[in-house]
């Protein structure tokens, strides 16, 4: 079977057991602030576990794309080292939510690997939850039992709370679980040692595929467990490992999944694909062999799935957070790709195409935007290698340097022993300490000057059989962290819960205002600052979502009391207002108030952000999508995939479709339920990275213009805009740019500040009849008046040489000259200096001048006297520069020095006299 084969017989074996088939949700998390990345399937069924949303059907199955680079399960190391871990991967998996449970979940997978898929039951072990006192959870008998009916006895293994107690995260969703996994070696090594003795012990070639978890709990801040309202299934199988199980393989990399990933880097690096090399502990990056490019392959045929599809789903690489995770990705591979494959150029980018094509059908969002990610990658690539190649040779000489610094402390620097004493007295040092730690100092600095992530100074680090000291780094870190912002640790605790519901109820779309009651509360502490957050059940406010900010407003508790809601939050299936009091009585109904002008003037911003970008495609082209956007009460900000800058007259034509389409007063039409499917066949414009659910909300303003997936809230009509006016256009990223436009009272603002500006311009040059042409001719005679006054300057200056020529006194064999001349500035001063040292032989010159109130003073000084004599004009200048409170410098035959203190200049001559004598 193929991959795909293999895909869809799982899809059609859950369907006929009754589930529906789900997509993907994206890859970047935005709704939950535990997680940065979907790492299971569940993540986004996590609200139906916790009984905050309903399940839309009680049976579903699907393939997600995962990612397990940060967080409690992290994979990054291992991948590439060996052959089964992934950045990227994706799970299939089947949920039960409140229907069935253990027995079904366990019959059916039985099922389709020994019937469906034909794999031989004698390779397959399962385990169960052995219990664990200390949380006071029993031993899954039950699960045992199930088994025993179907599996020989000693493939029934125990397992303790690691691998049998599974969890989402430090918080959420989790219960014990049963896991399968499967032996793969050859039939001689079988017999000789059970497979039984090596599951969950790191063998290769014994590895789990599926993992079936009876969610039962939800996991508290604190620690303490709570049961969840009801009982579901989640299972999540590999299906990297899955495929190579059922293609006979012993490595994920020797699959179809990525062997045409491997081979193009092969054929490319003009290197062999050797999958079996094994690691040779005496090589590092000076020396090294197959094992090493073997492992850089599989990295970057890993990495770039990573990378790639985190990209289509909306995260840029970036300095922080969740980019920051992409980025570090990004480098560690460009960074094995550049060090054991030679490519020098930018290459990774090059694979994006042919991954796009792989998952094309599957997971389109990449296939869509494949030119968009490919730059990215390719920018990307090139900013770093520019400093790689620097931080490598930095790493490498860093020992070395250390011994040097070791020496000079030892002898000092005037040593008197030869380079090669020197050289080999350093040479024993790097023979005799294999060890070295790379010092918290340097790790920082690769960090910082070069761009190396830390985890990449480790790796290479480790390679060199070094380590790193990672609490000097993590100082200098914070150190560098506090000096740019002060920490923000935000401490959240568990909700507490007054009310059960099964979701809450959005009103916002009708009205402001809503009669509701707490659900929940909880207390945050951020910045040392008390807050609380509360769920309501029913509220008008708008949680923030899709770049619309997130409403403010109050909430008016029965005894009068007004708490101020400072924004509004989705987590997951919630509302959250944030407040920053609590009244003691909340049990009674409260009126919710959005504040009703932000709302007007956001609403009008997000439906212009509709028209802009309908405006946008007719103008620039399809290929424009949306790659963010901001919309609040004040403007918005529209960031989206574009190559070029948007030129002027571009510009111009995007602003004029606009107000066009709000002088036509289009009404809202707005579909709360349409099935997706039907939505997208309807020509919607869908964004990447959003998850969307089976029934979506459409919003179209004339349906042959702007058609739009989006749950935000818009004006009735778009002659409620107003005017709508761009004021920046910019670049955010390579391949995004970005668009930031006002409209109604802003716009409004704006303009009549423009206005103004041009009367009081127009004032100032008492209304010229064109006010363009006036300031041109102002310029112009601003030009030729600024060359005349030079030229007089000139004209003086040399004036002055023959007057200050004269004047010149001969002491001993110098011909020294100490004048205050009525010059305007330090140039025409200089040239004056150099005009006398040319006709002046032996000249020793101090000139004075007034610089509009500010003391100059200047000395020249003729090289023969410098040489001859020893005199420095930079040192001269200083002393003198003393009478006049300043200071300066200069070169030894010419320099400048200034000061505060005009009433110094004679005396500053006067002093001059001493150098010479
Ligand atoms: N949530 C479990 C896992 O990720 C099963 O899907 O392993």
């Amino acid at each position: 079977m193929t991959a795909s084969q293999i895909r869809q017989a799982f899809l059609d074996f859950f369907v006929s057991k009754g589930h529906i088939i789900v997509p993907s949700a994206p890859i970047v998390i935005k709704n939950d602030p535990t997680l940065m990345f979907t790492n299971a399937g569940m993540n986004q069924f996590k609200d139906i576990f916790l009984g905050e949303a309903p399940a839309k059907a009680p049976r579903v199955a699907d393939t997600q794309r995962c990612l397990r680079v940060s967080g409690k399960h992290n994979d990054l190391e291992e991948v590439g080292i060996d052959t089964y871990h992934h950045t990227m991967f994706e799970m299939l998996g089947n949920w039960s939510f409140g229907d069935y449970f253990k027995k079904e979940a366990i019959a059916w997978s039985w099922e389709l690997l020994t019937e469906v898929y034909k794999l031989p039951k004698d390779r397959l072990y399962v385990t169960y939850f052995e219990g664990d006192d200390k949380e006071g959870l029993e031993k899954d008998t039950e699960t045992y039992e199930l088994w025993r009916a179907l599996v020989a006895e000693d493939h029934i293994l125990r397992g303790n709370k690691k691998d049998n107690f599974w969890e989402m995260g430090e918080t959420g969703p989790c219960g014990p679980c049963s896991e399968i996994h499967y032996d793969s070696r050859p039939d001689n090594e079988r017999a000789e040692v059970s497979g039984a003795t090596l599951v969950n012990a790191d063998h290769d070639q014994v590895i789990e595929i599926w993992n079936n978890v009876f969610m039962q709990f939800n996991r508290l801040k604190g620690g303490a467990l709570q049961p969840l309202p009801n009982k579901h299934v989640d299972t999540g199988m590999g299906f990297e490992r899955l495929v190579r199980v059922l293609q006979g393989k012993t490595s994920n990399y020797d699959s179809d999944v990525f062997q045409p990933m491997i081979q193009f880097i092969a054929e490319k690096s003009g290197k062999k694909y050797n999958g079996s090399a094994t690691k040779d502990n005496n090589t590092n990056f000076e020396s090294f062999g197959e094992w090493d490019e073997a492992v850089s392959m599989r990295v970057i045929a890993d990495h770039i799935r990573a990378i790639s599809f985190a990209i289509a789903d909306g995260q840029l690489p970036s300095n922080n957070k969740a980019g920051y995770v992409i980025r570090r990705i990004l480098r560690r591979a460009v960074r094995y790709a550049y060090q054991y494959l030679n490519f020098n150029e930018p290459f990774l980018n090059q694979l994006v195409p042919l991954l796009a094509e792989q998952f094309k059908g599957v997971f389109n969002e990449l296939y869509d935007q494949k030119d968009f990610v490919q730059k990215v990658v390719l920018e990307e690539e090139k900013s770093f290698l520019k400093t790689l190649a620097d931080g490598l040779l930095r790493i490498r000489t860093l020992k070395i340097n250390h011994y040097f610094a070791e020496y000079e402390r030892e002898f000092g620097k005037q040593d008197s022993r030869t380079q090669t004493e020197k050289e080999s007295y350093i040479a024993e040092k790097m023979v005799d300490n294999t060890s070295f730690e790379v010092s918290g100092k340097s790790a920082f600095e690769l960090y910082d000057t070069y761009g190396f992530p830390i985890d990449l100074t480790q790796l290479i680090a480790k390679e060199m059989h070094w380590t790193v000291d990672m609490e000097g780094f993590e100082v200098a870190l914070q150190e560098q962290k506090t000096r740019s912002r002060a920490a923000s640790v935000i401490d959240t605790g568990d909700w507490v819960v007054l009310k059960d519901v099964d979701s809450v109820e959005f009103t916002g779309y009708e009205e402001t205002e809503t009669i509701a009651h707490v659900v929940k509360y909880r207390k945050v502490t951020a910045k040392g600052k008390e807050q609380f957050q509360i769920v309501l059940d029913k509220t008008p406010f708008y949680a923030e979502s899709g770049g619309q900010v997130g409403d403010k407003g109050e909430l008016v508790f029965p005894d009068g009391e007004i708490v101020k809601v400072t924004d509004t939050k989705k987590e997951n299936g919630l509302i959250v207002h944030y407040v920053d009091t609590l009244p003691d009585d909340i049990d009674d109904a409260l009126t919710a108030i959005v504040d009703p002008s932000l709302r007007n003037q956001t609403n009008a911003n997000h439906s212009a952000t509709h028209l802009l970008h309908a405006a946008m495609k007719q103008v620039l082209g399809s290929h424009v999508n949306q790659k963010g956007s901001l919309v609040n009460a004040d403007y918005l900000r529209f960031d989206f995939s574009h190559f070029a800058k948007v030129t002027d007259e571009e510009l111009g034509q995007i602003e004029a479709i606009v107000n066009q389409k709000i002088r036509q007063n289009i009404p809202l039409k707005e579909e709360r339920s349409v099935l997706y499917a039907e939505a997208i066949s309807s020509g919607v414009t869908a964004l990447f990275g959003e998850k969307y659910g089976e029934y979506v909300r459409v919003i179209t303003f004339d349906d042959e213009f702007s058609k739009e997936l989006c749950g935000g809230t818009h004006v009735n009509a778009t002659g409620q805009i107003g005017y709508f006016k761009i004021i920046a256009e910019s670049a955010v990223a390579a391949g995004v740019r970005r668009i930031e436009a006002i409209t109604g009272v802003g716009a409004e603002v704006y303009i009549t500040n423009q206005n103004q500006l041009v009367n009081q311009l127009k004032d100032l040059l008492k209304n010229p009849k064109d006010l363009t042409k006036s300031v041109e001719s102002l310029l112009d005679e601003n030009s030729k008046l600024k060359k005349e006054i030079e030229k007089s300057i000139l004209e003086k200056s040399s004036g002055l040489k023959n007057e200050l020529a004269q004047k010149a006194e001969a002491i001993g064999d110098i011909n020294f000259i100490a004048q205050k001349v009525a010059l305007p500035n330090a140039e025409a001063v200089k040239n004056l200096a150099y005009q006398l040292k040319d006709i002046v032989p032996n000249l020793f010159l101090v000139l004075a001048a007034d610089f509009d109130g500010k003391p100059s003073l200047t000395v020249m000084i003729a090289e023969n006297l410098v040489k001859e004599k020893g005199l420095h004009a930079g040192n001269i200048v200083k002393e003198l520069a003393k009478e006049v409170k300043g200071g300066g410098g200069g070169q030894p035959f010419f320099a400048t020095a200034g000061g505060s203190d005009i009433s110094g200049l004679d005396a500053a001559l006067a002093k001059a006299k001493s150098f010479v004598g």
